[in-house]
């Protein structure tokens, strides 16, 4: 394969200084292009980067869409001088997470881009919504665009035009990620469905959606370089972590989310801070250029995370389009005149380094999206109270002098808690109801118990791990300032006296295990003991234990003792490790995740079974920490400036993939969660009759958004009866997981989620469900092809109610 020498293209051209993965090593695999897993498992190739270079960067043709948009977004651009198009590409310090300066003369008051996925981040009178990871176990196509909608039009009556988010990655390759809980689900289907849905209900409202991180982002350790002292942020220590994987891994399971979000028209994604396979991800002509622009047909424009730009010509030329924070730096990107862009980037044209045509098509992409979504009128400004909870870049750091019209400290919340509040009752998956514990009905004794059941002591948001309160956001950029937080002691005292009942609580877990219990409750048995427990993530450092925080299980262990009916509930990030879950006296568990302001109340609905519980684990909860396999790269002992290497050798086998594959025990699976009610799937049918004419290649049409359309083409249909057998009304979620045939190649995992429904049904009710399989949905990445690929001979469709419990099946092959 003949590749441009972007070595050789670079060499001298330089206004920076970069760092050696710029210069990616061009390499040829005759017969078996990019696929590196065997040759990546034993030596290293290159500690430069193993890609081929992408070049040149693609310029955006506005497809799907964008045709109208992308003549004004010219039309635009034409007008601006070189150094306002520099300025353009390149963030400066002011009153948003992210600023593009205005430019008054073309009535342009500039762009303010936020944070984050649940919240305004640097919001006041905002709402907190249900955290990613929870809108994702409420398998709720419905509930996830809602929530991307309400969360859009809070920004915009701020006046963010971009929402850093949402999160396709980290994905969750292994539990102790800090961040998994930003996103969505361990399984790019599921979490594509969420990337979409969220993306479309964020741009319905009229802001930029922002799909991040692109890609293979999978743990926070060694995230970014580390730097000499007194260095200028140019002389590494040692670089950041290199996620090195095989180019099927790559498409089938990190690119799978984010070919959803181009499809869905996102208008910019964000490279992440890691390596990827040797080079900067931000500044790697493959990914970006190759991948993502012109594979996917992505047609807006790629920013960078915040300080993970390391270089001038290499990161534009590789096809990023924008630098943030830009010309000002808490972070890594520190030069000269601030930045590796703004005046080097005027300068990089003008000396013939950076073509103009590369600069304008950088602006084009960036504001085609803008003009597309009307935000050039009537778009509300940037409320000034914003500015003041800039933690990084505080107001003596602006340069420019921002001026602020329209009311300040304006109140966005609308009528959005009751949203949230069921929201939060949707996303709550219940693992464990024996005994009939669930739902309560009229207990007149009830103990509350842990430290997370009551209200937050220390401020309006989390800035960091902390003893006292609900757990319902967590903590870095994801991070929520809460107006308003209603907590389970709240929400289940009121309930509990409209019975009559007494409430106790005891919210100190040192003292809950470290003395005895029974003082609280005597001389009467409690009818229910409901324990509150959670564990902290964040960005910038990963999870050290699947252990719930605070010495958790014993806490559990010392109410067991004392009281035979406990039900635990957990505000948690993701997969925690639950070994009470077998006592007999813990009679229920709750999984309610990160719920946002309404979590008492959310939970509260649950328990008293005013909302019938549906959600589903989004990712697997194993028996031991040892079992979950991925571990993080932690502790590298060696100085070498390359030396932190993360090799994803478990390809395909990511989350459930890989305990299903080894036929490992879990705890409770991916898919699963518990109803008041049961339910019944049979009758599942093929309806498509396998296409006489299906090739095993897809033809190839011109690239739209998400790639080549004929992928999303719908090939084969299956139908399935589901029943509610049990006594109470309430959702079913049938899934569908397909096993593919023998010959497709080794490492494919046994079962993949491919389809899924929420119905409600009454007791009794019947209601038939249908799962659309897409091209892409029974293909796998042919390295050698380049293509999708289905496989010939028999795939088996399994329907049922998670990962592991399928109800029927069905054989078919779909090639003749
Ligand atoms: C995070 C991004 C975030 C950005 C701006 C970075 O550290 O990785 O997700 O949007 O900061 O706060």
């Amino acid at each position: 394969m003949k590749v441009p020498d972007y070595a050789l293209l670079l060499s001298g051209l330089l206004l920076a200084p970069v760092d050696a993965s710029t210069c990616q090593t061009p390499i040829d695999h005759p017969g078996e292009p990019f696929s590196y897993v065997q040759p990546l498992n034993t030596t290293i190739l290159s500690p430069y980067g193993h890609y081929p270079a992408g070049l040149p960067s693609p310029k955006t043709k506005g497809k799907g869409g964008w045709e109208n948009a992308l003549a004004r977004a010219k039309n635009w651009t034409a007008q601006l001088t070189l150094e306002e198009k520099s300025w353009v590409a390149t963030g400066q310090p002011g009153p948003c997470v992210g600023n593009v300066l205005p430019i008054p003369r073309l009535n342009f008051s500039g762009l303010c881009l936020q944070n984050g996925p649940q919240c305004l981040e640097q919001g006041d009178y905002s709402s907190v919504f249900v955290s990613s990871v929870s809108a994702a176990a409420s398998w709720d196509r419905d509930l996830l665009y809602k929530r991307g909608y309400a969360l859009a039009t809070e920004h915009k009556a701020k006046g963010s035009h971009v929402i850093l988010g949402p999160i396709g990655g980290p994905l969750g390759r292994s539990p102790y990620d800090g961040r998994t809980w930003e996103g969505f689900a361990t399984d790019p289907y599921l979490t594509g469905i969420c990337m979409e849905e969220t993306i479309l209900g964020m741009q319905d409202a009229g802001v930029q959606a922002n799909a991040k991180h692109f890609i293979a982002y999978e743990q926070e350790t060694q995230r970014n370089p580390t730097y000499a002292p007194d260095a200028n942020a140019t002389t590494y220590i040692q670089d950041s972590v290199s996620s090195n994987l095989d180019d099927r891994t790559l498409h089938e399971i990190y690119m799978w989310p984010f070919a959803n979000a181009a499809r869905a028209r996102v208008a910019s994604m964000m490279c992440s801070y890691n390596r990827v396979n040797g080079s900067h991800a931000c500044q790697n002509s493959y990914l970006l250029n190759h991948l993502l622009k012109t594979e996917l047909g992505f047609q807006g424009y790629v920013m960078s995370d915040w300080g993970a730009t390391h270089s001038g010509v290499a990161s534009i030329e590789s096809g990023m389009d924008m630098t943030m924070p830009g010309g000002f730096t808490l972070y890594g990107e520190l030069w000269t005149e601030g930045s590796f862009w703004g005046k080097n980037l005027t300068e990089a044209v003008n000396n013939g380094t950076v073509p103009i045509a590369r600069l304008d098509d950088m602006i084009v992409r960036i504001m085609t999206p803008y003009f597309w979504l009307g935000q050039d009128t009537h778009y509300p400004s940037v409320d000034s109270s914003v500015g003041p909870l800039n933690v990084d870049s505080p107001p003596d750091t602006w340069l420019y002098p921002w001026k602020f019209t329209g009311s300040s400290n304006r109140d966005v919340r609308g009528n959005h808690s009751q949203m949230i509040r069921a929201h939060g009752a949707a996303s709550t998956v219940l693992l464990k109801n024996e005994r009939n514990a669930l739902p309560l009905r009229k207990p007149r004794n009830i103990v509350i118990v842990g430290n997370d059941a009551g209200p937050v002591l220390q401020g309006a948001s989390n800035p960091d791990e902390f003893e006292y309160g609900v757990l319902a956001n967590s903590g870095g950029s994801g991070a929520c300032r809460f107006s308003f937080l209603s907590t389970p002691l709240d929400a289940i005292t009121s309930r509990a006296r409209k019975d009559g009942a007494i409430v106790q609580h005891w919210l100190n877990n040192t003292q809950i295990t470290g003395n005895s219990m029974p003082s609280l409750w005597n001389p009467e048995q409690p009818d229910v003991c409901l324990v509150f427990l959670k564990a902290w993530a964040s960005e910038g450092s990963d999870r050290q234990y699947l252990e719930l925080d605070w010495n958790g299980n014993a806490v559990v262990e010392a109410v067991v003792k004392y009281c035979g009916n406990t039900v635990v509930i957990t505000h948690s990030a993701g997969a925690n490790v639950l070994p009470f879950a077998d006592h007999p006296n813990v009679t229920a568990i709750l999984a309610a995740h990160y719920p946002g302001e309404e979590a008492g109340n959310a939970i509260a609905d649950v328990l008293y079974g005013d909302v019938n519980p549906s959600a589903k684990l989004p990712y697997v909860i194993a028996y031991n920490e040892s079992d979950y396999n991925a571990p993080l790269t932690t502790a590298v002992q060696t100085n070498g400036t390359y030396d932190w290497q993360s090799w994803f050798d478990e390809e395909l086998e990511v989350g459930y993939r890989y305990f299903d594959a080894h036929d490992i025990p879990v705890r409770y699976e991916f898919g699963f969660g518990l109803s008041y009610t049961t339910f019944n799937l049979t009758n599942l049918t093929a309806t498509t009759p396998v296409a006489t004419n299906l090739t095993a290649l897809p033809e190839h049409r011109p690239v739209q958004p998400g790639g080549n359309p004929t992928l999303w083409d719908t090939v084969y249909t299956l139908t399935a009866e589901v029943r509610n057998t049990g006594t109470v009304d309430g959702y079913a979620i049938p899934q569908l997981y397909v096993g593919y045939p023998d010959s497709a190649p080794a490492g494919t995992p046994p079962s993949q989620l491919r389809g899924f429904d929420k119905v409600w049904l009454a007791k009794g009710q019947t209601k038939q469900v249908t799962f659309e399989l897409m091209r892409r949905d029974v293909s796998y990445w042919d390295v050698v092809a380049q293509d999708w690929r289905i496989p010939t001979g028999g795939f088996t469709f399994k329907a049922g109610f998670s990962s592991r419990d399928f109800r029927a099946n069905v054989t078919a092959a779909l090639l003749r």
